[in-house]
């Protein structure tokens, strides 16, 4: 790495290090994210309270403020500090925090109730071309994303926090791994491209490899959109009712009961008469019995992992 470059990068990491020690404001050290999601100048926005951000519209201010009164900023007392850190490495900062800058997430963002950054794979590159990737040893299509390149950009961001790969090669992310993770101090996510990562680089970095499903995505970022969409729904304070994390599909090993609303008949259908006979114990059992029918049905997989564990069946390799 030339000089200057190095030079860079340490005096970044020295300016972050100070910043560590106060909570983390949900904006990054390379290409800032501002609050609604669009790249602001280096530590630019210090709280919410923040000007509107080009492309907001003429009245974006105004509305932000009333979004700020409706929620307003938690009580430092009561949050501390930001616990929940999420650093994203990626050739394609401005894909964030995309829809996280919305909904649940993006007002826990903008609470500080979880921080997140980005970081530029390409600031790592050696070369004048700033590359990240090379053909693939033994021939084939596409590219690799390089493990020195790959490695320098990991080692800069380095602390206690677990790092992930998302690749279609990892182990399958489950509703259990999310709440470990969620209850630790954040996450760094590696986002592959092309044909995806370097193999020495997981095991020289002690890099988990996580998948989000056995389909083929373009990028690495969607999965990492997913992984931290889940995580920060979980972080105390975010989700509205404290109930409503415990009740979900996959928290008991069973699909969620199905749900229904008013009105109470719609186009001919009507909702299941126990459902409105106000006896607590009847729904109660009305719904274990159809999460129990439907996760048959729907998911043997997970249908036989739940009936494992409830007899005592030891997990098969993975199951955990
Ligand atoms: C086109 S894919 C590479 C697929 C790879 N050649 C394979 O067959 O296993 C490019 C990147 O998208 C991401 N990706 C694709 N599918 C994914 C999945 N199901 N779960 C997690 N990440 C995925 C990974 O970061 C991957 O490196």
């Amino acid at each position: 790495m030339r000089g200057l470059e190095r030079h860079g990068i340490e005096a970044v990491a020295a300016f972050d290090r100070f910043f560590d020690r106060v909570p983390i404001l949900p904006f990054d050290r390379h290409a800032n994210i501002g609050l609604c999601g669009n790249p602001v100048p280096a530590r630019a926005v210090r709280s919410p309270d923040r000007r509107p951000c080009p492309g907001d519209g003429p009245d974006a201010g105004d509305q932000q403020r009333s979004r700020l009164r409706r929620h307003p900023r938690p009580d430092h007392r009561e949050l501390d500090a930001v616990t929940f850190r999420a650093t994203i490495l990626t050739l394609y900062p401005e894909m964030f925090p995309g829809p996280l800058g919305h909904s649940l997430a993006g007002r826990a963002l903008r609470e500080e109730r979880w921080a997140l950054e980005t970081v530029q794979i390409r600031d790592f590159a050696t070369d004048k071309h700033r590359s990240v990737d090379d053909t693939p040893a033994g021939g084939g299509a596409g590219m690799v994303l390089r493990a020195d390149v790959l490695a320098a950009a990991v080692d800069s961001v380095a602390d206690d926090r677990p790092v992930l790969a998302m690749t279609p090669r990892g182990r399958p992310l489950t509703q259990p791994r999310v709440r470990e993770l969620a209850a630790g101090p954040g996450v760094t996510v590696l986002c592959g491209r092309f044909e995806g990562f370097d193999e020495r680089l997981f095991d020289a970095r002690g890099i988990e490899q996580v998948s989000i499903g056995d389909y083929i995505l373009s990028g690495g970022e969607m999965g990492a959109l997913v992984l931290l969409d889940a995580c920060v729904r979980l972080l105390p304070g975010v989700m509205g009712a404290a109930s409503s994390g415990v009740e979900e599909s996959f928290e008991s090993g069973l699909l969620e009961y199905p749900q229904y609303t008013r009105p109470a008949e719609w186009e001919g259908r009507t909702i299941p008469e126990v459902l409105r006979s106000g006896d607590h114990a009847k729904i109660a059992k009305w719904r274990h019995a159809r999460a129990c029918e439907d996760t048959r049905s729907r998911r043997p997989d997970l249908w036989e992992r739940h009936e494992g564990v409830r007899v005592g069946r030891p997990l098969a390799r993975g199951d955990d």
